[in-house]
């Protein structure tokens, strides 16, 4: 029995991995969107996260932006929201025209200027408003206004958009936290009419967060789980000794090495991201690099295989193993949750985790025929010790 597990897999992963750093591209809907008030515009751009779509013209001369922001509330008695942010990528510092339904259930537009996470209040904001109004069918809120920019010769600004689900009192409530209320925001190109994606800011900032998702996503999730198959398997193949063994200390060191690379991006995304926490994902990430690095470190403290503490030195070796490798897999599923990139990436590691599982299983059953026949060859022998963890190495 030659190498059968990890090989075919790798240019598998490589292309999985690669391709989750390109985006998936977008046709337009919003084109075909018309208005009762039969406004056009000379642009339209269906927004990246929230299912949202805005409509503009602008008019450098006259430093004016039209526009129609169209979205569904999170609940009919919601909001939504369309705001420029002239200081920074993200809502603080928002100048915010928020829709909703007053108390007398009209439609209303309101202006915000946000400077905190807590609850907004009416105020001025950086542009005029000339002209707003809003309305509600279908499920989807429109919110026109025409703005007065106070800089003249803007040709990109950084735009906030965003759903609610309630008003109280007057007042638009707290948004929810999901990763599509945190993604919409970007850059928009007043002339080209181009909206990016998410703006340089958080274009980086999501390129980042792939490459965190991938290290960590190869490493711990497929590496390490391809390196305990390596040692579990092979190490009966008494051709494959002591091959396996630095196939093992291969696959672990390099998911190691991968590993510690993607958590320390990960704590500096963490350290960037002001006001939201995946706690869960961080202390499972944390404890992962704990329990990883001793592992690493007890390989130097490993008895002698005739010592009677190997025993319990495998024991202890293998169980923190196992532990590592469901909080890996857990983890990585968090990961995904979080970044919720395209639906494919989860299915593709939940392929790759199938097949690595088929992988194990039959394998598993191959090692029990080659152990039981073995036992039966060298049936003196009283104790072949194997599948007590007695390795050879
Ligand atoms: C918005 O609030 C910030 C902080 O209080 C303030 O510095 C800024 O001038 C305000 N902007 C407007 C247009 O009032």
């Amino acid at each position: 029995m030659a190498l059968p597990s990890g090989k075919p897999l790798i240019p598998a992963l490589f292309i999985f991995t690669v391709s989750l750093l390109i985006l998936p591209s977008q046709s337009q809907k919003c084109s075909s969107q018309k208005f009762a008030n039969n406004k056009l515009y000379a642009h339209c751009n269906d927004l990246p996260a929230l299912d949202s779509y805005l409509h503009y013209t602008y008019d450098p001369i006259q430093s004016t932006l039209s526009l129609a922001f169209v979205a569904a509330p999170a609940k009919p008695d919601g909001w939504i929201a369309w705001a420029i942010n002239p200081t920074a990528g993200g809502m603080i510092g928002s100048q915010t025209l928020i829709a909703f339904k007053d108390s007398g259930g009209a439609m209303v537009v309101k202006t915000y200027n946000i400077t905190s996470y807590g609850p907004v209040k009416e105020s001025k904001v950086w542009f005029t408003v000339k002209d707003s109004s809003a309305e509600f069918s279908g499920g989807l809120m429109r919110l026109f206004a025409t703005v007065v920019l106070p800089e003249k010769g803007k040709t990109s600004l950084n735009h906030v958009w965003q759903v609610g689900s309630s008003v109280t009192n007057g007042v638009p409530d707290k948004h929810g936290f999901l990763p599509a209320n945190l993604n919409s925001k970007g850059s928009l190109d007043l002339m080209s009419g181009e909206s990016k994606g998410s703006g340089d800011f958080t274009d980086s900032r999501t390129k980042k967060k792939n490459i965190h998702g991938i290290l960590n996503a190869v490493s711990w999730g497929i590496l390490f789980p391809i390196g305990i198959i390596v040692a579990r398997y092979l190490r009966t193949v008494e051709s494959a000794d002591p091959a396996w063994f630095y196939l093992h200390i291969f696959c672990q060191l390099s998911a190691y090495a991968i590993g510690v690379a993607g958590w320390a991006t990960g704590l500096k995304l963490g350290s960037e991201s002001k006001g939201i926490q995946y706690s869960v994902h961080r202390n499972i990430g944390i404890a992962l690099f704990a329990l990883a690095t001793v592992q690493i470190f007890a390989l130097f403290l490993r008895p002698k295989k005739e010592h009677k503490f190997r025993f319990y030195w495998n024991l202890y070796h293998h169980g923190l193993g196992y532990t590592i490798l469901v909080l890996s897999i857990v983890n990585v599923f968090k990961g995904l949750s979080i970044l919720s990139p395209a639906k494919m990436w989860k299915s593709a590691y939940i392929v790759v985790l199938i097949v690595l599982g088929a992988i194990a299983l039959l394998l598993e059953a191959i090692t029990w025929v080659l152990v039981l026949r073995k036992k039966s060859n060298k049936s003196t022998k009283p104790y072949d010790g194997y599948l007590e963890g007695q390795g050879r190495h």
